[in-house]
């Protein structure tokens, strides 16, 4: 892995030995960006960038004469508006003088060993051995903005992570418009845009397009991530699929507005950029004040999507999850929430605590419901240490005490970023929702969003939070938040700075977040919002789980889970098995398929397995043993996906675990819909050793799925079978026809 900076040709090349992002200054200091792909033994920079002339394309005054250069067809690292390129600007700015035309020149640059952190950003992090990092200072020409450019390129993984400083250098007042975190040119447009879209309780679905000419922006105004559009994006060749093609994908670690967009311009060159959402976006910056970007991290791969997950969750697991929990074996959880939602007290909990310890479970989360006088969604919020002395007599600390007596570990929700319009927070300090002068503030959930742009406010809510966390000893944190920002205003910042409190409200979460966290280092946090409103690299920064969606339906979650594990590791997806009919969609489905699913992650329950049949308990305990002897390949291992339910029949899915010294594999086949005389599937497994075999030690299916249980279970289980690991991968195995509906099958394989 190095940097270099080349003095005759002024260029600069990142590589690592399998990527290479190479960048050349042009005349008086342009930046310009002229290759990131596959690492180059030779690359003739000279023949890089084509010159040609362009009817329209506007010519600096000094190469007037040639017309063949041009801003606008440079591909360029860090563009601006105004000065001759007319694609999607990285950075916009009302200067001191009105003007709103910018152009950046290399200053200089420097080049060291590991990688800084942001301030007050989440961001990734990397040892001098594992990294190595190129800032790369710009200069606006009017003297008033410098902008220094920061790329990090890393060992072991196939990343470059980047973000951007703007400066106010000048004696005036700038306004940014907008400070994008990437931008990146390629040449061709030959290419598929993917995208992650969704809605509450149907996070993450997988839209494949092909590129268009024009503008196309995926993003968030709702003050967080949203459900709606994931801050990914990926480029890829149009033959890319799982296994084999070329993919260009980037992430943001933030948790706010955000824009991730494309421009192919008419002569087939692509722009993508990605940042905080310059729509409604406007930041003060005075005399020496600077703006760090949130960070984006660009993965390149000519393997396939399997590869960019595999980069991404190396990513997360290595160089950007900084809980303690991260290396450690994630417990079984039984949460409260769909089992009781806020009607419960110390008994009830004591109770299904016990049915759940019985059952295997090592950990119990009390849900919302607990403080106040919280009997609905609609009051409370805020009121954080006035724990309901109905519901719980003896405190958090009284029922805490008697679930770790179980011999089980005790979990909390919280909710700290909201205010309940009925709470005493609200009624003694009604400034400290975010609202505006004269409007009526909207109520999502009945329920309001603190100003978190305030010192103050977040002091109450770190105090209140950790006076709640110290009281008892807590294992487990479920940091909830529920809705959407509206009325985005605070009482405490000038007119001139109020479209900055969208902002400054993410960088509040952010401070809140890190003093909670830092001092309760043992509580593992997972992070929620309304399910999968905020599962970004922003969250897992701070938090090494997120609750993956509020649908726990187990067809429904297939393809949740399958679009969440494009950038994210299952280790990170909080997976529960819930009771059926299933309060999102009604459905019910045998418990083993549900099992198969919610085992492919970070496993639980949302339900009380108190009120299962004698038979269904038997089931859960043999399941929840049964996750625990494979739960280190599942949650350290290697994870890919083999079939998708987007693709093909879109009524299969299938993926598997590799455990990281390849010893086991756990592989998971799901069929929703049972059609007539089906076709008997054959499923390539794929990263196996091919000259081992393999041999089954368990093959789990739903008995009931035969219409002759018993036949079908002796003709067709595969315990004891031996596979070759270049059979498994090339000839395939196959599954069943399956003759009934929501078909989940478990196969785990040993290396013999
Ligand atoms: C939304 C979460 O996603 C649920 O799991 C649950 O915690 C509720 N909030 C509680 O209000």
């Amino acid at each position: 892995m190095s940097i270099i900076y080349n003095e005759q040709d002024r260029s600069f090349t990142l590589q690592n030995g399998r990527i290479a992002y190479v960048m050349q200054l042009f005349h008086d200091g342009y930046l310009g960006h002229m290759y990131f792909g596959r690492a180059l033994k030779h690359f003739n920079l000279q023949r890089a960038f084509y010159q040609t002339e362009r009817e329209g394309a506007p010519n600096p005054e000094a190469l007037a004469d040639a017309r063949t250069f041009s801003l606008d067809v440079l591909p360029q690292e860090y563009p601006t508006y105004g000065s001759g390129d007319y694609r999607i600007p990285a950075l916009e700015a009302t200067l001191s003088n009105g003007t709103t035309t910018l152009d950046l020149r290399y200053k200089s640059h420097e080049i060291f060993q590991g990688k800084k952190s942001l301030a007050g950003l989440p961001a990734t992090f990397a040892s001098d051995k594992e990294a190595t990092t190129l800032e790369i200072t710009m200069q606006e020409v009017g003297g008033e903005l410098e902008v220094v450019l920061s790329y990090t390129i890393f060992d072991d993984v196939d990343v470059i992570a980047r973000h951007a400083t703007i400066k106010n250098i000048g004696s005036g007042t700038v306004y940014l418009r907008k400070a994008a975190s990437l931008s990146i040119d390629f040449p061709e447009a030959d290419f598929d845009r993917i995208h992650l879209y969704g809605k509450h309780a149907f996070e993450r679905n997988i839209e494949r397009t092909p590129l268009n000419h024009g503008i196309e922006i995926s993003s968030s105004t709702r003050g967080a991530t949203s459900h709606q559009h994931q801050n990914f994006l990926a480029l890829c060749a149009h033959n890319a699929d799982e296994f084999q093609g070329e993919v260009y994908a980037c992430g943001l670690v933030w948790s706010g507005n955000y824009e991730a967009a494309t421009e192919v311009n008419s002569f087939g060159n692509v722009r993508m950029t990605m940042g905080i959402n310059g729509f409604d976006f406007k930041w003060q910056l005075k005399a020496d004040e600077s703006f760090t970007t949130p960070e984006a991290v660009l993965v390149y791969t000519a393997d396939g999507f399997n590869a960019m997950s595999q980069h991404f969750h190396t990513l997360v697991q290595e160089h950007l999850v900084r809980s303690q929990h991260k290396d450690q074996l994630r417990p079984v959880l039984v949460n409260s929430w769909e089992a009781a939602y806020m009607d419960f007290t110390e008994d009830s909990i004591v109770r299904f605590a016990e049915d759940a310890v019985k059952l295997g479970a090592e950990l119990i989360v009390l849900d919302d419901g607990w403080f106040g006088v919280r009997d609905k969604d609609n009051c409370s919020l805020g009121d954080w240490t006035e724990i309901n002395a109905k519901k719980l007599p003896n405190g958090i600390k009284g029922l805490c005490d008697r679930i770790h007596g179980l011999g089980c570990k005790f979990g909390l929700w919280i909710e700290p970023e909201m205010v309940s319009p009925n709470s005493n927070l609200f009624r003694s300090h009604p400034d400290w929702a975010l609202g505006v002068p004269n409007h009526i503030r909207q109520q999502q959930r009945n329920q309001y969003v603190l100003d978190l742009s305030r010192a103050e406010v977040r002091d109450y809510v770190v105090d209140s939070i950790c006076e709640v966390l110290g009281s008892a000893d807590i294992d487990y944190v479920k940091w909830d938040m529920n809705r959407n920002l509206t009325d985005i205003g605070s009482a405490a910042f000038p007119a001139e700075q109020q479209q900055e409190i969208v902002t400054r409200f993410v960088l509040g979460v952010y401070d809140i977040m890190e003093r909670i966290t830092s001092k309760f280092p043992n509580i593992l946090f997972e992070s929620c919002a309304g399910g999968g409103r905020r599962f970004d690299l922003g969250m897992l920064y701070y938090m090494p789980q997120v609750w993956t969606s509020d649908n726990t339906d187990e067809v429904c979650r297939q393809k949740i889970q399958y679009g969440t594990s494009l950038v994210f590791p299952p280790i990170t997806m909080g997976c529960h098995v819930s009771a059926c009919p299933n309060h999102q969609v009604g459905r019910s489905t045998p418990m083993l398929s549900r099992f198969i699913c919610a085992m492919s992650g970070n496993f639980g329950y949302e339900m009380d397995l108190g009120k299962l049949s004698a038979e269904e308990q038997e089931e859960v305990k043999s399941h929840i043993a049964l996750y625990k002897e494979l739960r280190p390949t599942i949650q350290q291992g290697k994870f890919y996906r083999l079939m998708s339910p987007w693709e093909g029949t879109q009524n299969e899915t299938a993926w598997q675990f590799v455990a990281k010294d390849g010893s086991e594999v756990v592989f998971m086949y799901f069929k929703n819909q049972c059609l007539p005389q089906g076709n008997i599937r054959k499923v390539r497994l794929t990263a196996l050793d091919e000259n081992a075999t393999y041999k089954v030690t368990h093959h789990l299916f739903s008995p009931s799925l035969a219409a002759n249980a018993l036949d079908y279970l002796s003709n067709y289980n595969l315990e004891g079978d031996i596979f070759g690991g270049d059979e498994l991968m090339h000839f395939g195995i196959n599954m069943d026809k399956v003759d009934r509906d929501f078909a989940g099958h478990l196969l785990v394989f040993k290396k013999q």
